[in-house]
């Protein structure tokens, strides 16, 4: 990664969500741990995947990323902006205006996009919007609506759908109406939050294909969130894992599934049938409930459904730290290199 060139660096960063008040006399103010003290570095042109189970806090990171939650504590760097000689932007103390600028650059993909598509506009609308609100339209028409139709079909669109309406198309058309109103904006970076969970398995690869042609085509950097371990796999240079609101192992994606050093990656990826593959990869595989959020284990948060947990896994919370080059993982007893990949 060394001749990579930075394009975000997050540092401790926290998101907590408050819980409203039980009552007018309760003095404690109760929070949802989403994400605690992330650490991540995003290189320009990679694909990071975020994996882990429901509720891990995959989804809070992206936004808070973005910045459409702001961060209860920690800084997001952004080193994006070439006007700076260098300098990162501090996108944490960036307000809604200031952060206006950058909002073209990052851009959000959902799982449904149908919720994200205003259901009285034409497709061509819909992209014009976007268009219009970044003042990135000509003042001649006909520059736009070529300018849209040639996104449209780099998104596999047929030229006639630009005045059709959402509801016209199904799942997977939507997801590529999404993925062209972001793309048309010219973004750097975009964050897939589950994109393809919604859609059949058939229709899922033609939509990471069509995401895998855009980063190569426009020189993309993507975050891709997903709980499945296989679309995971396929899509990601590097991948971080997600536990109870912490990246427990970060690695490249090779490393990752071939040798663990986390005991909690390693229930994942050993818990998955690799034969079978109509089954669906669900991540609810691992004896015991998911702690609370509200009120997580101490020491190493994993400790009460991790097979190697010692005294110290329940009073000392691991450091996260670099094993193996560019392998990293939080955890008191690492494992070893395996001999024979798991996944
Ligand atoms: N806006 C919010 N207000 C309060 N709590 C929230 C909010 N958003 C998320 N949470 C809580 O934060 C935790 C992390 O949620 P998040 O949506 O980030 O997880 P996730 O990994 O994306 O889950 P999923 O796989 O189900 O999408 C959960 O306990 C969730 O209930
Ligand atoms: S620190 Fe201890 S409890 Fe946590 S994953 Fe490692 S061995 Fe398991
Ligand atoms: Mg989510």
């Amino acid at each position: 990664m060394d001749d990579k060139k930075l394009l975000f660096r997050i540092r401790n960063l926290k998101k907590y969500f408050p819980l409203k008040k039980r009552n007018p006399f309760q003095r404690e103010v109760f929070n949802v741990r989403a994400n605690e003290n992330i650490n991540l570095d995003i290189y320009e042109g990679e694909t990071i995947g975020i994996v882990g189970e429901s509720g891990c806090g995959k989804s809070t990171l992206g936004r808070t990323l973005l910045q459409l939650y702001k961060p209860t504590e920690g800084t997001v760097e952004y080193f994006g902006d070439p006007s700076t000689g260098g300098e990162p932007i501090q996108l944490q103390t960036l307000s809604v205006d200031e952060m206006r600028k950058y909002r073209r650059d990052m851009q959000l993909i959902f799982q449904d996009p149908y919720s994200s598509l205003n259901p009285r506009m034409t497709v061509g609308q819909i992209i014009t919007e976007g268009l219009k609100a970044h003042k990135m339209l000509d003042t001649d028409p006909k520059k736009n609506q070529e300018y849209i139709l040639s996104v449209m079909e780099q998104c596999g669109l047929a030229p006639y759908f630009v005045h059709r309406y959402p509801h016209q198309f199904s799942g997977g058309q939507r997801q590529r109406i999404g993925i062209a109103r972001s793309v048309a904006l010219n973004p750097k970076f975009i964050v897939a939050d589950e994109p393809v969970s919604a859609l059949d398995v058939s229709i899922q690869s033609q939509i990471i294909n069509l995401l895998l042609d855009l980063k190569r085509d426009h020189g993309l950097t993507y975050m891709f969130i997903s709980h499945d371990l296989s679309v995971i796999k396929y899509i990601s240079d590097r991948v971080g894992v997600m536990y109870l609101g912490v990246i427990v192992e970060l690695a490249n994606t090779a490393d990752l599934y071939a040798s663990p050093i986390h005991p909690y990656t390693e229930a994942l990826l050993s818990a998955i049938p690799t034969t079978d593959v109509d089954h669906k990869r669900e991540l609810r595989i691992l004896e015991g409930d998911i702690p609370s959020p509200i009120n997580p284990p101490p020491g190493c948060k994993f400790h009460t459904r991790c097979k190697y947990a010692t005294q110290i896994c329940m009073e000392v919370e691991p450091e996260f730290i670099e094993h193996r080059p560019g392998h990293f993982a939080a955890c008191h007893h690492p494992l070893k290199k395996r001999e024979h990949a798991l996944f």
